[in-house]
């Protein structure tokens, strides 16, 4: 069985004060409600704060610790990158790889994003390849085309062993409070079930957890985490502040794993 997810990206913001009170009431609070198994929880935070919020969680502590970034080489002179040894050693558990804003402001491409999975998969770290069309993409028809070109690049060679997630998040919704409308987050879902079926095989396919992201808020989570081929959310604004992270941490522990209720 999948367990259903909520992750948490906060790209560049908070300091460590803020970060460290967030576990502090965020940990507790959601354990009080709900069983610990009920949903995977990973925060990923600035990368200087990895250390201390694993810490500060404690090794047993269910909650991961995930990056938002790596570099493709193993290590080396490469001044101001971190390998997946180093943000393993940290506390790191997964990683966010060919996040929209990688791509579109950093200016990473598809091959990029195949070499930095690579190098995760390598590692032992745990994937979160991140996909999705542009506004251009889905007015032109073009979205599956898109997505999976994303997939096919990223994934060229690799096999998964030690566990992997794929979230779609289309870039039109992230951080502008347009979030898709259910039955396109499934459809593409979907499509991104049946693609890694037919490139590993469904036994793999079906370890996959395929989260939806962009605009995801305590109003609108339930309607995501229903749908059969999701199997929660990737969460940046909403992320932030703890009760509405808490709210949408039980509102998928409550729905299950593609959507049971
Ligand atoms: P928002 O939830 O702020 O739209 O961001 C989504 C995202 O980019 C998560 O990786």
């Amino acid at each position: 069985m999948r367990i259903p997810c909520a992750y948490a990206n906060w790209k560049m913001n908070k300091t460590l004060n803020e970060a460290l009170d967030f576990v502090y009431e965020f940990v507790p609070a959601l354990f009080s409600d709900i069983n610990e198994g009920s949903v995977g929880v990973s925060i990923f935070p600035p990368a200087p704060y990895i250390y201390p919020m694993r810490q500060e969680l404690g090794e047993d502590s269910p909650i991961f610790i995930g990056a938002q970034n790596i570099y493709y080489e193993k290590e080396g002179a490469y001044t101001g990158e971190m390998s997946g040894n180093i943000l393993r050693s940290a506390g790191a558990s997964h990683v966010l790889v060919g996040h929209s804003e990688r791509r579109h402001i950093m200016g990473e491409d598809n091959k990029t994003v195949g070499r930095k999975l690579a190098r995760i998969l390598r590692d032992r770290l745990i994937p979160v390849l991140c996909v999705g069309e542009q506004l251009r993409d889905r007015e032109a028809g073009k979205a599956r085309d898109v997505v999976e070109e994303q997939l096919a690049v990223a994934w060229e060679g690799q096999e998964v062993t030690g566990g992997a997630l794929i979230a779609y998040e289309p870039v039109w919704a992230i951080g502008t409070g347009k979030n898709a409308e259910p039955r396109d987050a499934q459809e593409m879902a979907d499509f991104i079930r049946s693609w890694t079926s037919r490139f590993f095989t469904p036994e793999t396919a079906a370890t996959i957890r395929i989260l939806y992201g962009g605009s995801v808020s305590p109003e609108n989570i339930s309607q995501y985490a229903r749908l059969p081929d999701i199997d929660g959310a990737l969460v940046g604004g909403a992320s932030l502040d703890t009760k509405q992270f808490l709210e949408i941490a039980k509102a998928i522990a409550e729905t299950g794993p593609g959507g049971t209720v």
